[in-house]
């Protein structure tokens, strides 16, 4: 367990008690060393389930194979840190089908490894032909917001709530492409998809931040819509500019402007359990151990100013 900040403070999401984790990173591999070499500065690890076995498909006989080097780290791991669970092939958006076997296999892990909560995107991954065979879109697809969409997601989260009762999040989206003449505002979905399930909330802060640059709107007016109270999680990232957008490629450290909104945020939600750095390995020698460190010290700073 971590040295860190305690973990007898708990978040509410319903009738739920979340505990209070402090500041966490999402797992990628270059984190393996730093786990072990820095102890008590990060206080809970997310995993992304999917990075650790080999999924064959949704129609083959044998779908998922563990990958035994994987699974060391990730005992290993779950020895020392409180876990979370960050899920991609949930895909809530996709239209053909719901993927039964993946939550199954999904409610067998949250009985393994105790997941504190688990999320998902409010967009899709997995594509199905008439045949259902699954092709994997290769990016998170943003959905429309309408109300035939709000239902059908709904259904699927009230699905994984039936057989999961690990409480579950869902994370705003990066969008490059606005659609016209949408039924709801990204907000009033997010809002309405929480009433309807009782769900909370995954703000990925950087996500607004990208979205307020390329659609040009005010980030903080977009965080004060949202139901502040279902915010459970909270995402912190850097990203950069690619052919004259912003992205969300988890580039490094966090832009000041994050850490703008962080702070604005951090008073606003009173049953946040935890803030995440997310980076990707292959910006891992933008921050190396100290870099890593500092994000999480200054995280951690926010965190203090209103959850301890
Ligand atoms: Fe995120």
């Amino acid at each position: 367990m971590s040295q860190g900040l305690s973990t007898t403070r708990t978040g509410r999401l319903y009738q739920q008690t979340i505990p209070q984790l402090g500041v966490g990173l999402l797992y990628n591999p270059s984190l393996e060393l730093y786990l072990d070499a820095c102890p008590g500065i990060c206080d809970y690890v997310e995993i992304i389930p999917d990075m650790f076995w080999t999924d064959r498909g949704n129609l083959a006989p044998h779908r998922f194979e563990e990958i035994e080097s994987w699974m060391k780290v990730l005992d290993k791991i779950a020895a020392q840190y409180p876990l979370t669970s960050h899920n991609i092939s949930y895909s809530l958006g996709s239209a053909g089908i719901f993927d039964k076997s993946y939550l199954y296999k999904m409610k067998e892990w949250h009985e393994r490894y105790r997941f504190k909560w688990h999320s998902d995107h409010l967009s899709f991954v997995k594509v199905h032909n008439e045949q259902q065979e699954e092709h994997n879109a290769g990016l998170a697809v943003p959905v429309p917001y309408d109300y035939e969409v709000l239902d059908m997601i709904g259904g699927r989260i009230n699905a994984i709530k039936c057989s999961i009762s690990t409480p579950f999040l869902v994370e705003n989206n990066v969008y490059f492409i606005d659609l016209p003449e949408q039924e709801l505002s990204e907000t009033t979905f997010l809002n309405e998809l929480s009433h309807d399930t009782s769900c909370g909330l995954l703000l990925d802060i950087h996500n607004v931040y990208t979205n307020a640059v390329n659609h040009h709107f005010d980030a903080k007016a977009f965080i004060a819509q949202l139901e502040l109270d279902k915010v459970i999680e909270i995402h912190i990232a850097g990203g950069n500019e690619m052919a004259g957008m912003y992205t969300d490629s988890h580039a490094g450290p966090c832009p000041p402007e994050v850490w703008n909104l962080l702070d604005y945020t951090l008073p606003l939600v009173p049953n946040l359990c935890g803030i995440t750095f997310e980076f990707h390995e292959s910006y891992f020698h933008l921050l190396q151990f100290d870099g890593i460190t500092r994000e999480l010290n200054r995280a951690k700073a926010a965190w203090n100013l209103y959850h301890t």
